[in-house]
């Protein structure tokens, strides 16, 4: 278990004219951004990796995600959506909304265990998930855009998205100033070039990277930070949950220190340069939770900042860990050996959530307001 999402098992077509059409735009703009790259890389309608193609987040997909390893992860989280319902006076109309909701691996046990019903919708890009969406949970509200969402009092949750939202890149230089990489086609590859910064890139360094030495490689996370002021909108009253890897600004030092997070997923491994096959592969970077915790402040939320495993154990994970073993140390004395090993599995899923240097090294930002 690594402080990464885990790459699974499968095969896709890869896409097709996506990385023709992305040196025709550079033919005509020049060197793109890195962000505007990873954009179209993963939400291209005709060829992103999120936005045509199969399923992503399955067993046979390019990784396994924490719902997809456990059904306990979106039970337990079902906990805080009730505490907040409780919190606002069981709100009428109270809402859950997922984003990236994937196959309903997190939905469907947390909607289960509840015993009232949320108004619940799903804000999907991928059209292979919004239909394994619509045929798992044929109740849930399945959207494509989030234009398409009014406020609402309820919970966000997100979990293993806010990773995949566009980066810009940045390197700090000799003299103490920054360099922004940028996408060029040198005719046959595309490469990447150093150009000077854009200045929002700057003010985003300046807030949250001042302290990487020369060398060092910084993801710059304006679109993250765009997403979690729209969806603090959203909000009426409740909470925003953001589950990913990643960790504060200065937690991340060290690691933009050696280069930055940027990295791609397909398949079993850890994939090829994100500028190889755009569309073909997961693209990622570490969140920088600091960042969104302050667009949070900014917005007016009372922000908490937290590790997955405390957060789990706090709504009773672990006690529920602890129940398991018991009863599975009593099947163990001369009880049912097929619901011994069926225990055994979910007590191992459950400890998967919480491995302190897996999944349980997860960071959670709860925005309550
Ligand atoms: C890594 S998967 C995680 C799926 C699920 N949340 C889970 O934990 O198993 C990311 C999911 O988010 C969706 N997604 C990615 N970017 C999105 C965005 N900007 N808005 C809505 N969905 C997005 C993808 O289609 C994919 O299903």
């Amino acid at each position: 278990m690594t402080n990464d999402r885990q790459p699974a098992t499968g095969n896709r077509p890869l896409a097709t004219g996506l990385k023709e059409r992305i040196r025709q735009l550079i033919g005509r703009e020049g060197p793109i951004p890195f962000d505007r790259f990873m954009d179209m890389a993963l939400y291209d309608p005709d060829g992103g990796y999120f936005s045509s193609g199969p399923l992503r987040s399955q067993a046979g997909g390019d990784f396994l995600t924490s719902p997809e390893t456990s059904g306990e992860f979106g039970a337990t989280l079902a906990r805080f959506v009730d505490k907040e319902f409780r919190r606002l006076g069981r709100a009428a109309g109270f809402t859950l909304l997922e984003v990236g909701a994937g196959s309903g691996t997190l939905l469907s046990p947390l909607l289960g265990v509840l015993d009232w019903a949320p108004r619940t919708l799903a804000l999907e890009v991928s059209p292979a998930a919004r239909e394994a969406l619509r045929q798992a949970l044929p109740a849930v509200e399945v959207v494509p855009d989030r234009r398409e969402l009014d406020g609402f009092r309820g919970v966000v949750i997100a979990n293993e998205v806010v990773d995949n939202l566009p980066v810009a890149i940045a390197v700090r230089t000799e003299d103490g100033g920054w360099t922004e990489r940028r996408v060029w086609s040198d005719g046959a590859d595309l490469v990447l070039v150093e150009a000077p910064a854009r200045s929002e890139v700057l003010s985003w360094l300046e807030a949250h990277a001042a302290d990487v030495p020369a060398g060092g490689v910084v993801e710059c996370q304006l679109a993250a930070g765009n997403w979690m002021r729209r969806m603090i909108d959203l909000l009426e009253a409740g909470a925003v949950v953001v589950i990913d890897y990643g960790d504060t600004s200065e937690g991340l030092l060290p690691r933009r220190r050696r280069g930055g997070t940027l990295r791609t997923y397909r398949a079993h491994h850890l994939s090829r340069h994100p500028l190889d096959e755009p569309g073909s592969m997961d693209i990622t970077a570490d969140v920088d939770f600091s960042a969104l915790a302050r667009v949070a402040s900014d917005r007016g939320t009372q922000a908490r900042l937290c590790r997955q495993d405390e957060f789990l154990s706090e709504l009773g994970l672990d006690g529920r860990m602890a129940e398991l073993r018991q009863r599975e140390l009593a099947e163990a004395r001369g009880g049912d050996p097929m619901e011994r090993l069926r225990l055994r599995s979910r007590v191992k899923e459950i400890e998967t959530l919480l491995h302190p240097r897996g999944f349980g090294d997860f960071r959670v930002l709860v925005a309550t307001r």
